[in-house]
């Protein structure tokens, strides 16, 4: 069988990293062929090069035998090859609709777009792919799943050959993810050939016909999924055996650091009560839109409560803005991170120094030195990939944005530190740095308070795991009690 799409020999150079290192990939008709590696092991690089957004130093791409090398997105479109990126890129201002088909609309002949077909065209592709939106909705009204699923919608009504897919369930549910897995092999049994990225290692296992790994630029090897392990994918990404992905629980016995009493969220009835101890890690499961971050972001002082009282070391406290939370020592990491919590222009450092301007600072003077060391600590401690502190953080690889941001939080040497999805988009390694980073932080006293929609994640990390079901904590479990199934049943009201 002739591939449908070949990268032979690629090679790509950053200033400062060298981002491919002779890299292969060959992509089937009617293939589902994941593509997988730590944080920076250069896998969006290469769908890049591959959907002609960016160019490679050298090297072939063949599209069904052919050489050819698109060089703009348009001319990879042409040949039937779409892209749907890591980061978001809908325009929040327009609709539905007009982001589905963005320079493609509909006009009559005097060049007036036609509404009306094009609200009925986008219902129609909308209604294939089962979403359930409105294609007259603006985009910025829209949760972060539904942007994505709508990301996904764009770049199917394309009719593609080659769909490119990275990191395409990392803002889904579950439910929302396993849909758009069945819909992938559907189109696959079409013909379409699928490039997924996912550090998801379950999903490519129920889905993927064969899997690629790249380790820091270079090409590990391709196996077929039915030929390997989890076990080993992970041992050709990392090189080395992970071992346990949770830390041990905790046995302290802490004070209550934090009481919230009759909490009450607006667009809620619910009044909610719980109390965070020194120490502990508190989990926080849920569906997503259950009111978990809401509530977060409500103490953090980011949003309004409708009502409530907060106990801080036992002293009520007001906490009416996020520098008011920070001063008492109350970091939150947001589960956004291009909207909330990184200023994109600007260095890794500065990112780093942005919370703790006084930390760094010698009497009203920001103090350089003082900034790069701490910046070059974090670096160091989370293991993250850049060319170095200077280095813009937009240019950094998504998880090891992730990471950066983690730092950030970390720096303020938080009392408490609530972190709203922490992992999401983070590799195996990093991901199991993160949870050893924030078990210790909970051993040196600090109360934490972890969002999760990853049950497994949640139950391995928490010592008590509270569940909210619209706006409302409506379970609280021991680590020691809690399972899946009955975390599910109590997320879903029952
Ligand atoms: N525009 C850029 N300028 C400089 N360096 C870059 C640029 N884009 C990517 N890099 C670097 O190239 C390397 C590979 O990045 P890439 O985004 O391809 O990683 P990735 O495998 O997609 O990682 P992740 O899982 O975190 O998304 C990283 O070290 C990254 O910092
Ligand atoms: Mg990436």
């Amino acid at each position: 069988m002739i591939p449908l799409l070949e990268a032979i020999g690629i090679t790509k150079q950053f200033p400062g990293t060298l981002a491919l290192d002779n890299v292969q990939l060959e992509l089937l008709p009617g293939e589902i062929h994941a593509v997988v590696g730590e944080n920076g092991a250069g896998k969006s690089t290469l769908m890049k090069i591959l959907a002609g957004v960016s160019t490679a130093d050298s090297g072939e791409i063949r599209f069904e035998g052919h050489p050819v090398l698109a060089t703009s997105p348009r001319e990879a479109l042409l040949l039937g090859i779409a892209i749907v990126h890591q980061e978001l890129s809908l325009v929040p201002t327009l609709t539905v609709a007009e982001n589905i088909f963005p320079g493609r609309l509909p006009t009559n002949r005097f060049g007036m777009v036609r509404y009306g077909e094009l609200f009925r065209e986008a219902g129609k592709v909308l209604q294939k792919l089962n979403v359930a939106v409105d294609p007259h909705a603006a985009v910025e009204m829209l949760s972060i799943a539904t942007q994505q699923l709508i990301e996904i919608t764009k770049a199917l009504s394309l009719n593609c050959k080659v769909l490119i897919l990275d990191e395409p369930t990392s803002a889904l549910t579950d439910h929302e993810a396993d849909m758009l897995l069945a819909f992938l092999r559907r189109l696959a049994s079409d013909g379409v050939g699928i490039l997924y990225i996912s550090h998801k290692l379950n999903e490519i296992f129920a889905t993927a016909d064969r899997v690629t790994v790249l380790r820091d630029g270079k090409y590990v090897g391709t196996e077929k999924i039915s030929d390997i392990t989890p076990d080993e994918v992970i041992r050709m990404m990392v090189g080395r055996e992970l071992g346990n992905m949770y830390p041990p629980k905790s046995e302290r016995q802490g004070v209550p650091l934090l009481e919230v009493k009759n909490l009450r969220l607006p667009d809620s009835q619910a009044s909610n009560n719980f109390t965070l101890y020194e120490g502990e890690i508190l989990g926080f499961a849920g569906l997503i839109g259950s009111g978990r971050s809401e509530l977060a972001r409500a103490i953090f002082g980011a949003e309004p409560k409708a009502e409530g009282e907060i106990l801080f070391n036992g002293q009520a406290v007001t906490i009416d803005s996020p520098k008011k939370a920070i001063e008492l020592g109350l970091g939150y990491l947001p589960e956004d991170r291009k909207a909330a919590g990184l200023f994109l222009d600007m260095s890794v450092k500065l990112n780093m120094a942005a919370t703790v301007i006084d930390k760094v600072s010698s009497g009203p003077m920001v103090s350089p030195r003082k900034e790069r060391i701490l910046a070059e600590q974090y670096v160091q401690r989370l293991d993250i990939s850049t060319a170095g502190i200077e280095q813009e953080i937009r240019r950094l690889s998504g998880g090891n944005q992730q990471k950066a941001l983690v730092a950030k939080w970390l720096a303020i040497q938080p009392k408490i530190l609530i972190v709203d999805e922490p992992t999401r988009g983070i590799d195996v390694g990093a991901k199991k740095a993160i949870h050893f980073l924030l078990r210790a932080l909970a051993e040196s006293g600090v109360g934490v308070i972890m969002i999760s929609s990853e049950l497994p994640e949640v139950l391995g990390m928490s010592d008590r795991i509270l569940v909210m079901h619209e706006n409302a904590i409506v379970a609280e479990y021991h680590w020691e009690n809690a399972t899946e199934e009955k975390i599910i049943r109590s997320a879903s009201g029952n």
